[in-house]
């Protein structure tokens, strides 16, 4: 069975939606790009200081979280068994700790830079785990390395300042091997930062800053989660066939016909989504991983791999009350992984369209804030104090045969080499390749092309170029104008045949530190390498 041979109406049955078929041919052909030969995107001039961004002082924030077994109604009939992040507030504001409804995810926090974070984790679940907060710049003992990993019964104190600019950062467990399935059975929180800069822009927030972290999820007769179905998942990563919303299927967001600032995660452990309304209105995107743009951008899609975040401003008085609109994920080629996964598992396969969620217009509103023309001063670095300006330090991410390689090597609890070693305080290039042996994507025991969202733990980067060999830009094509480089990132998707330069500064404090595949299943398989920062 190929790609071609599994019809979104088979996609459609498996996620138990009839209806609601959207003219997904024409969406693509509208937004179809044209790609010039090895585009390489200018290096980012230094901007001006930005402007003041201390905040006010607050006081610490102090909450602990306890990882326990718990139960959930997620589909109709008998309740899964998940695992959670059970919150308690110990000193803080009372906003500071958000729960969304009926949904088994964790809390949302709510903090502000500057603000002291001190958290403790309860492992009361029956196998080790530990808490790393993703995009935050935090001292090695906090970032959660798997080598920090509890066992059941035992605590992990956290203390650390928030560096970070205001934006929309997030909690998952990383332990050794298990971050996949950890993540995949519970756990992810949003972990959203605000500023003064960010407050002075006045977007919508209250309840107009709605919080949308999407997963995809397979259960089985019994309403219990599946993961890991067959061989192939841990070479394409874990594909549900069920998309979630904020821990619920067919998600339904009600809303008022005004303006609304949404902020998007993608918690799911492989899958990439091609993000698009179903009115074809183009997406203004407002902030990515690492904080707000500097202005306002508008794409036709936006593509979205696993780890990344996204934030949008949309006006739903263009909808209009009694109306709906839904947000889509568009066709892309995929790759090996979509024919492989879609011959070998039950789960959809990558690049198969859907719909994700459905925004319902539900009251008027008189209030019209407008979308700020101006949003931040993200105050990106300057290549030219680089100090590898023409050398940047190289990592090929490779499938070789069964396994996920970085620079021909895995992950090793304590390994790390002298190349992977990095000066405090040092900007240096960094370059990703996603290196897909084999030809056509197809070169099985000779490596399968697939996507790779690369992380770096502990940093904000500024995507400075990218460059897709010719054998695979077709594919590329599918996707590429969904990128978001505007901003501040911690995570970028690298497709085969692609290199992407980052500009990275190792600014805050020394030790060892994690980069890898964000495909947690690549991670879990050891796509995944320390570095060290040294004073
Ligand atoms: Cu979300 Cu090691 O990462
Ligand atoms: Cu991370
Ligand atoms: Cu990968």
């Amino acid at each position: 069975m190929n790609k071609s041979s599994f019809s979104r109406r088979d996609f459609l049955r498996l996620l138990g939606l009839g209806s609601g078929a959207v003219a997904f041919n024409s969406l693509i052909s509208a937004c179809q790009p044209f790609l010039q030969n090895a585009p390489i995107v200018p290096i980012s001039t230094h901007l001006p200081p930005s402007i003041a961004v201390t905040s006010a002082p607050h006081a610490p924030l102090e909450f602990s979280l306890r990882a326990i077994q718990g139960e959930v109604s997620i589909l109709p009939g008998a309740p899964t068994r998940v695992w959670q992040y059970q919150p308690t507030l110990i000193s803080g504001e009372a906003s500071a700790l958000q729960t969304l409804p009926g949904s088994y995810l964790g809390p949302i926090l709510h903090a502000w830079r500057g603000q002291t974070i001190r958290a403790r984790l309860e492992n009361e679940i029956s196998e080790p785990t530990i808490l790393h907060w993703h995009g935050l710049r935090i001292p090695e003992q906090a970032d959660g390395h798997p080598r920090y990993a509890i066992n059941t019964g035992e605590t992990y104190d956290y203390e650390f300042p928030v560096l970070n600019r205001a934006g929309t950062y997030w909690i998952h467990p990383h332990p050794h091997q298990r971050t996949g399935a950890q993540a995949y059975y519970w756990m992810a929180c949003l972990f959203i930062v605000h500023d003064d800069e960010e407050q002075a822009a006045g977007l919508p927030d209250g309840e107009f800053d709605v919080p949308l972290i999407i997963q995809d999820r397979m259960f089985d007769t019994q309403n219990q989660l599946v993961y890991l179905a067959s061989m192939m998942d841990s070479m394409t990563g874990f594909l549900g066939n069920v998309v979630l919303v904020n821990g619920q299927p067919n998600f339904i967001l009600p809303v008022a016909a005004r303006p609304y600032r949404l902020r998007l995660l993608n918690g799911s452990n492989a899958r990439v989504y091609k993000l698009a309304y179903s009115d074809n209105t183009p997406l203004t995107v407002i902030a990515t991983d690492g904080g707000l743009l500097a202005a306002p951008l508008q794409r036709n899609y936006v593509t979205l791999a696993p780890g990344e975040r996204i934030e949008l401003w949309i006006d739903f008085s263009r909808v209009g009350a009694g109306g709906t609109v839904k947000l889509v994920s568009l066709e892309f080629a995929s790759g090996s992984g979509g024919m492989m996964g879609g011959g070998m598992s039950a789960g959809v396969p990558q690049g198969i369209p859907f719909d994700v969620m459905t925004f319902s217009v539900e009251r008027d509103s008189a209030d019209r804030p407008t979308l700020p023309p101006v949003l931040s001063a993200p105050n990106f670095y300057n290549a030219e104090s680089a100090v590898n300006r023409n050398a940047p330090r190289r990592f090929e991410f490779a499938m070789q045969g069964m396994v996920g390689t970085i620079n021909g090597m895995q992950f090793g609890m304590d390994d790390v080499t002298d190349y992977e070693t990095v000066k405090l305080g040092d900007l240096e290039f960094w370059e990703f390749a996603n290196v897909a042996g084999g030809g056509m994507g197809m070169g099985m025991m000779g490596g399968m092309a697939q996507p790779h969202p690369v992380h770096v733990h502990g940093v904000q980067f500024k995507i400075i170029s990218r460059q897709i060999d010719r054998a695979y830009r077709n594919e590329y094509s599918t996707l590429s104008d969904g990128f978001v480089d505007d901003g501040w990132k911690d995570t970028v998707l690298v497709l085969p045949g692609e290199t992407v330069q980052v500009l990275v500064r190792f600014e805050d404090y020394a030790g060892l530190y994690l980069y890898h595949c964000h495909n947690l299943e690549h991670e879990d398989g050891g796509m995944m390498r320390n570095y060290k920062v040294v004073s």
